[in-house]
């Protein structure tokens, strides 16, 4: 099953038949799932042919200039996945209400939630972008699911994923069982698995981090960052090197592929709201993801997969990648 070549739809219908009474319904919505990710690989490459670079004439819910591509993936991922009958409800980073599967489709067991364009602020500089999906199990009796159904922790995550549309399109996928990635071939349209069981070194030397937001930053990332940049020269005894895609899907792949540690932390510009980025459609899939690959990810404070959501665009703290770098600026936060 995880031999490098094999098809994404035989690898999920295998890891299906590994449970003996599941319905198929998973694979389904993972296969549709895998659809939109290559419809929207295409449309992130054309877009400065097709005329869909720049922004759109609006805002999303969270005050942001959306671009043109954030509403059209964002529809992309809506029409593939509404009217197939594996879902109950979706929430998206785009639309304010959860989003109801219309009265003519059968509905699902299950919950989405995604990002559908992550870092869209780079699409006109032709750096990767990506998409970002968490699946939740519905509710037993819930017919019509709201925002209530959705408050699960990360850790009711069924599956979760990101495709990053880069120098080559990428999709990474968990259901609980270790980290696969899967490379597009586009000659014949398919997701190959390349790299099965990814696993995140417990040790780096590459930070990520907007250095921008130094001055307003809490005292234990102040601590941590400023013994990076000492390096040799200071308690941690090695040089450190950094990087900032502004892309978190760019990002969680580095550092699946060679370790790292990613922070976007509270600081006092965005303290009101909580943090940056989404719990729901950012954090809690790429903390399944960075988990199951053996690493961790946090608050500073707490578990990320343990935070309880109270909103669907809940922003939250979040500070991941390699183990023994986490944990430290982890114990940064307790002392
Ligand atoms: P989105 O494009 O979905 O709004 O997400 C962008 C996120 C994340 O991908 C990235 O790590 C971060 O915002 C970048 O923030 P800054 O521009 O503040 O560096
Ligand atoms: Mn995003
Ligand atoms: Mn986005």
């Amino acid at each position: 099953m995880s031999e490098i070549g094999t098809s994404i739809i035989q690898f999920i219908v295998e890891e299906q038949r590994a449970h003996p009474n599941s319905t198929g319904s998973l694979t389904g919505l993972m296969s549709d799932i895998v659809s939109s990710c290559k419809k929207i690989a295409h449309l992130v490459n054309r877009s400065g042919i097709i005329g869909l670079g720049g922004a759109a004439e609006s805002e999303n819910v969270q005050g942001e200039v959306q671009k043109k591509l954030d509403i059209i993936t964002n529809d992309v991922m809506v029409e593939h996945l509404n009217w197939t009958g594996h879902l109950a409800a979706m929430a998206s980073e785009e639309i304010e209400e959860v989003i109801q599967i219309p009265e003519q489709y059968p509905k699902g067991k299950y919950l989405i939630t995604f990002d559908p364009l992550d870092g869209s602020s780079n699409i006109d500089v032709n750096i990767s972008v990506g998409t970002i999906f968490s699946i939740l199990r519905c509710p037993e009796g819930v017919d019509n699911p709201t925002v209530e159904d959705f408050m699960q922790k990360g850790t009711e995550q069924v599956c979760a994923g990101f495709c990053v549309y880069g120098p080559t399109t990428m999709l990474i996928l968990t259901t609980g069982n270790g980290v696969n990635g899967f490379t597009l071939d586009r000659d014949v349209g398919e997701f190959i698995l390349t790299h099965p069981k990814m696993t995140i070194p417990e040790d780096t030397a590459e930070f990520a981090i907007n250095m921008s937001n130094q001055r307003f930053w809490e005292q234990p990332v102040q601590r941590y960052i400023e013994e990076c940049v000492q390096g040799v020269e200071g308690s941690r005894d090695k040089d450190f090197n950094m990087r900032w895609n502004a892309s978190m899907v760019a990002e969680v792949y580095r550092i699946l592929t060679r370790g790292g540690i990613f922070m976007y932390p509270i600081d006092s510009k965005i303290a009101k709201q909580g943090g940056k980025l989404r719990l729901m459609y950012e954090a809690n899939p790429m903390s399944f993801i960075v988990e199951q690959a053996g690493g961790l990810s946090s608050t500073g404070h707490q578990r990320i997969m343990e935070v309880q959501p109270t909103g669907v665009h809940q922003r939250v703290p979040v500070i991941l990648g390699s183990k023994n770098e986490v944990e430290r600026v982890v114990s940064y936060h307790k002392s």
